[in-house]
């Protein structure tokens, strides 16, 4: 069974506290798993629908009370049909009391080359939708080979797991596993019944070109209860998805059949522009290995790591760095003081460069590739510190290259790493250590 989790990753690349009036204060950004854009964001999230008697959530109006307007300049397409770009009548709902809008059904079966999309949301989300570069320029889809099969995957039947991902040659750093758009997106609420929300959620699935729905059907389920299967797929499969201030669940079939690793081989990124959710690897897998994405954050202890994946995923985690909990644990607090001492800019510091190094070391031995731009980026900061621009600027590289694949272009950090290679001697962090 494939599920997705929500991970956060509260790391925070400090700088000096203005004390000195040379170490002028600079902003604190935050290492964070979604993406910031005008008025869609993303993140990856277990549904919330817990079980099928309380498989609806909390209401959660706040998100509807401000829905921004459409930000994109460009005029929409001249309508091609009474409901461009949307292929039928939108079936809704009543206004609803908590929220003061409807919500309906939208598709559009021409989509990426007749792939097709079904979005559940307000009115004016879905104008905010159609305005996408995902609906406004399909070749930007095309461009980058979005919902073409990248030839590197297969899904195969894993012991023990059920259906995973294993990759049909060997892949390098950096290389492509997969690119799609989801097959439904649906608004976050709680204010339809469970009976009621299947319908709507029912009819985006039915108006879906068959074959995008019956790959929405065959996905694994948590409950198996076939009279709520399309909210049981969610539960079992979605992203989360913000837009127009909503929160929105979105279902990519392909990639939810990734299973889970805390080492995991891949790293995810949505772009929400193009409603697109990319796969990459993010060290060497052998043909024939099966290819792993984290539901957690795996820069978390064990218990909580567990936790996480049992309240959210309904299972044990049983991979090395669960089942090895004292190691692990050991090594993560090992990790957590170095990058606690790098991130220190009172001075005297214990910070080198080679602590630095020794914790890309560490990152590497855990399995944690995918997220080596937390170490490379104290790297590059702790080698400026001592004057070092050359393999400062290396490091900004190097992180910049992993935060991409991490968290796409919206992600604060990309501004640290971007504004030290403007200039290395410019940066607050030259020289610092060595004043
Ligand atoms: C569906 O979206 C595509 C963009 O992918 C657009 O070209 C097409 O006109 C839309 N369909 C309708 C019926 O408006």
């Amino acid at each position: 069974m494939t599920f997705f989790a929500f991970s956060l990753l509260a790391i925070v690349f400090t700088s000096p506290v203005s004390s000195s009036p040379s170490a002028p204060p600079v902003t604190l950004l935050k290492q964070q798993c979604w993406h910031e854009y005008p008025f869609t964001t993303s993140l990856l999230q277990s549904s919330p629908y817990v079980s099928e008697a309380d498989i609806i959530t909390p209401l959660r109006s706040s998100t509807f009370a401000n829905i921004p307007t459409v930000l994109i300049s460009s005029a929409r397409n001249e309508a091609t049909s009474e409901h461009a770009p949307w292929s039928y009548p939108p079936v809704c709902t009543t206004i609803l009391p908590h929220l003061s809008t409807q919500l309906c059904v939208y598709t559009n079966t021409s989509f990426s080359n007749g792939r097709g999309i079904s979005i559940f949301t307000t009115p004016s989300i879905a104008r905010d939708f159609a305005n996408l570069p995902a609906f406004q320029d399909p070749a930007a889809l095309l461009a980058k080979d979005v919902n073409t099969n990248s030839g590197v995957w297969s899904a195969e039947k894993i012991e023990g797991k059920g259906v995973g991902l294993v990759a049909k040659r060997n892949l390098e750093f950096g290389d492509r596993v997969t690119a799609y758009t989801p097959a439904l997106i649906a608004v976050m609420e709680g204010e339809l019944s469970t009976a009621e929300r299947e319908k709507y959620w029912r009819i985006a699935i039915d108006q879906l070109p068959k074959e995008t729905g019956e790959m929405y059907l065959g996905l694994a389920t948590v409950f198996g209860i076939k009279s709520v299967v399309v909210q049981d797929v969610v539960k079992a499969n979605s992203f989360q998805l913000d837009v127009g201030g909503a929160t929105h669940l979105a279902v990519y079939p392909e990639t939810s059949r990734m299973n889970h690793a805390c080492s995991p081989n891949a790293q995810y990124n949505i772009d929400p522009t193009l409603l697109t959710h990319f796969v990459h690897a993010t060290r060497p897998i052998e043909k024939g290995e099966e290819i792993t994405i984290s539901y957690t954050s795996p820069l978390d202890f064990t218990d909580a790591r567990q936790h996480h994946l049992k309240e959210n995923f309904f299972f044990t985690c049983s991979c090395s760095r669960c089942n090895a909990k004292d190691q692990t644990d050991k090594v993560f607090r090992q990790m957590q003081i170095y990058q606690n001492i790098l991130n220190g800019w009172d001075k005297p510091s214990k910070a080198t460069p080679e602590m630095a190094e020794n914790l890309i070391d560490l990152y590497r031995k855990e399995g944690l590739e995918g997220f080596l731009d937390i170490p490379y980026g104290y790297a590059a900061l702790a080698y400026n510190a001592v004057g070092n621009t050359k393999v400062a600027e290396k490091y900004a590289h190097a992180a910049k290259a992993a935060i991409l694949m991490k968290d796409g272009q919206w992600t604060n950090n990309l501004k640290i790493w971007n504004k030290l290679l403007e200039n290395p001697k410019d940066h607050w962090s030259y020289r610092y250590r060595v004043r």
